[in-house]
């Protein structure tokens, strides 16, 4: 089993990344049999593909490798590094652009959403921004990657890529990629904005109340809770009754999530009563949670040191680690490199 999976180190890790990927990536990471292996990465690669301020983006790498320790990922079993390091993540993207159609990229939700109408005036980079993520997990032979339900689509186009580079450029018996699995926690695929039901929780929402980030602290956490949209009748004692409720559905969600209850089993609790109710709760199991993680975060943070150790660690693994397939992909296509 080989595990990959990125970040964008834009802004605050926040609780849909949290609940929707890493906590997923450290319970992969702990459940890891001997000789499988963990790849997490700082996609600061796919971070220019939008305007961007280069100061901020470097601090926002080192604060992001500070937040995936504080949640868990454990640099000594996990392969913790950042795009940059690693320049084998831009040649494989390139040697991908040949195979990759125009149309599939086309068809890609998130490029039509953050291009809106004027894709004119877009980076390229955004527009192949998603074949520079099939690299990302090609260059290791993925088999497992484990993201939330946003990222699926994306994933559906690196195996798409791995498929016909497979098919146009090597043999049956000897694939140059293994076709990688995307892996949704069922639990939390999808944490939605707390001002709106309808849009998933995210670091480009302006309204700050829209989300719960790692490094928030208590006093702050209920009050996003407390201020979070809902509608004014009381909870229903069985999910069918959330349907057409998208606000009160994300709640009963990220409560069932963190406590590691199904929705039902929170109704079973819940159903009847007020959001004045339901909130304070809620709020509680948040804090609970994240306390220890904001903490250790804070901490570690401020020791650059380390930070950059870890990384320079990870990224020489994984340079060792893609060469094999970066080299058989050279091969495949018929460059000569000496
Ligand atoms: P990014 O940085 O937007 O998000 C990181 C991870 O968090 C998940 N996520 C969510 N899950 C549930 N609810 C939400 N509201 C929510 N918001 C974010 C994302 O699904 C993701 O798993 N393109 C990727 C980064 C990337 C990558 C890769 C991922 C680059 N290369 C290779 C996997 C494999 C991105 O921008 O994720």
């Amino acid at each position: 089993m080989r595990v990959v999976s990125g970040i964008q180190p834009t802004g605050n890790l926040h609780l849909g990344n949290y609940l929707g990927a890493i906590r997923n990536w450290v319970k992969m990471q702990d459940e890891m049999e001997e000789g499988s292996e963990c790849l997490f990465f700082l996609a600061d690669l796919h971070a220019i593909s939008m305007p961007h301020e280069p100061a901020e983006l470097a601090a926002n790498t080192l604060e992001m490798t500070a937040a995936l320790v504080a949640c868990g990922i454990d640099p000594d079993r996990s392969i913790l590094f950042n795009q940059a390091q690693v320049p084998a993540h831009s040649e494989l993207q390139w040697l991908l652009m040949g195979t990759a159609r125009m149309g599939w990229l086309n068809r890609m939700t998130q490029w039509k959403d953050k291009a809106g109408k004027n894709r004119e005036g877009q980076s390229v980079a955004l527009f192949s921004y998603p074949v520079l993520q099939a690299a990302d997990v090609l260059l290791y032979q993925a088999t497992h990657v484990p993201v939330g339900e946003d990222q699926k689509q994306h994933l559906e186009l690196a195996r798409d890529i791995a498929q016909k580079f497979n098919n146009d450029f090597a043999s049956e018996e000897a694939p140059v990629f293994t076709l990688p699995e995307p892996f949704i926690p069922p639990e939390a695929a999808r944490i939605m904005s707390l001002r709106d039901g309808s849009a998933k929780m995210s670091k480009s929402d302006p309204s700050e109340m829209s989300r719960i980030n790692l490094a928030d602290d208590a006093d702050t956490i209920m009050k996003k809770i407390k201020k979070a949209k809902t509608d004014p009748e009381p909870l229903p004692s069985e999910a069918k009754g959330l349907e057409d409720r998208a606000e009160a559905l994300n709640l009963v969600s990220i409560f069932g999530a963190i406590t590691g209850r199904s929705v039902d089993d929170v109704l079973g609790e819940f159903g009847g009563e007020g959001f004045g109710k339901f909130k304070p709760a809620l709020g509680e199991a948040l804090v609970e949670t994240l306390a220890p993680i904001s903490q250790r975060f804070r901490e570690l943070k401020e020791d650059r040191e380390s930070l950059d150790a870890i990384l320079a660690r990870g990224a020489a693994k994984a340079r060792e680690l893609g060469t094999p397939t970066l080299d058989a992909a050279y091969r495949a296509l018929g460059l000569v490199r000496g």
